[in-house]
């Protein structure tokens, strides 16, 4: 008989309540494979709408359907017992009003029974974030570099690099944060004012390309394994996965080619 106690999962308020404490480990998953992985390492998984170009090719995160994120969010959700597991809202389900907004987001926590969903935006977005907030739904507020606003911001540039940029952010950081926000990721923030931020808002801040001082680092998982052919210049790569995956495949296709696999003795069955 087992004694092991089924595995808490972490929740929103664990995230929150980790402000100014232990820093907050992050990571993107979009399958359960990846996830089951990570899940003892890391403090939440995005299932990010960043899918779309890491996963699915596309050009942006922009054609990104909400099915798609529902897809992989259970998938993620099967693969990871312990983290928080957070859905990023594509573009186009929520901008529309806050009723949009709920209507999606209630979909994505039924459908995958994630723990929280993400949405682009700050000041714009504060009225939706109290009002998914006030109806059950956590949500994960995310400012600055917004790539689902590329075509907008003309390009994926760091944000903040001088000071007449500095309020709007901070008043961004200070909305999503009165609206209820319980995290707020900030993306290609330059590192004082992400400092700034860090400081002013009562919710823990996740960087990604903006300051080490932030409450919470998190990074794309295909980036950081050295899976994906090109990534931001913050990335460090923390292995060489693309590199092991072609020797694997190159050693595979030797064999095949000189019809040594599979060995004689080889039988079907699974290996434990
Ligand atoms: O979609 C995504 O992966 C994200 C992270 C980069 C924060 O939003």
């Amino acid at each position: 008989m087992s004694v092991q106690k089924p595995q808490r999962r972490l929740t929103a308020p664990d995230i929150t309540a980790r402000k100014g404490g232990e820093p907050i480990v992050s990571l993107t998953a979009y399958h359960a494979h990846t996830a089951a992985i990570a899940d003892d390492h890391v403090d939440f998984l995005l299932v990010g709408d960043s899918l779309g170009m890491v996963m699915h090719g596309f050009e942006s995160t922009l054609p990104v359907p909400l099915e798609l994120m529902i897809t992989h969010g259970r998938a993620v959700m099967r693969g990871a017992a312990r983290a928080l597991v957070v859905v990023d809202m594509p573009f186009g389900s929520y901008e529309e009003s806050p009723a949009q907004a709920f209507r999606n987001a209630a979909r994505v926590i039924k459908e995958t029974e994630c723990g929280a969903v993400k949405l682009e935006g700050g000041a714009r977005m504060a009225e939706t974030i109290r009002y998914l907030s006030e109806r059950g739904i956590p949500v994960m507020a995310h400012i600055g570099l917004t790539p689902q606003s590329f075509n907008v911001m003309g390009g994926f540039k760091t944000q903040g690099r001088t000071k007449d940029q500095w309020q709007a952010l901070e008043d961004d950081a200070q909305a999503v944060s009165e609206a209820g926000a319980f995290a707020l990721v900030l993306e290609a923030i330059s590192a004082p004012l992400a400092d700034r931020l860090t400081q002013a808002v009562p919710i823990p801040t996740i960087g990604i390309g903006a300051s080490a001082q932030c409450d919470g680092q998190i990074l794309v998982m295909e980036d950081m394994l050295g899976l994906s052919p090109r990534v931001p210049k913050f990335v460090k790569k923390f292995g060489m996965v693309g590199a092991a995956i072609e020797g694997a495949i190159k050693d595979y296709a030797q064999e095949v080619k000189a019809r040594s696999f599979p060995a004689e003795e080889h039988t079907y069955g699974m290996k434990d």
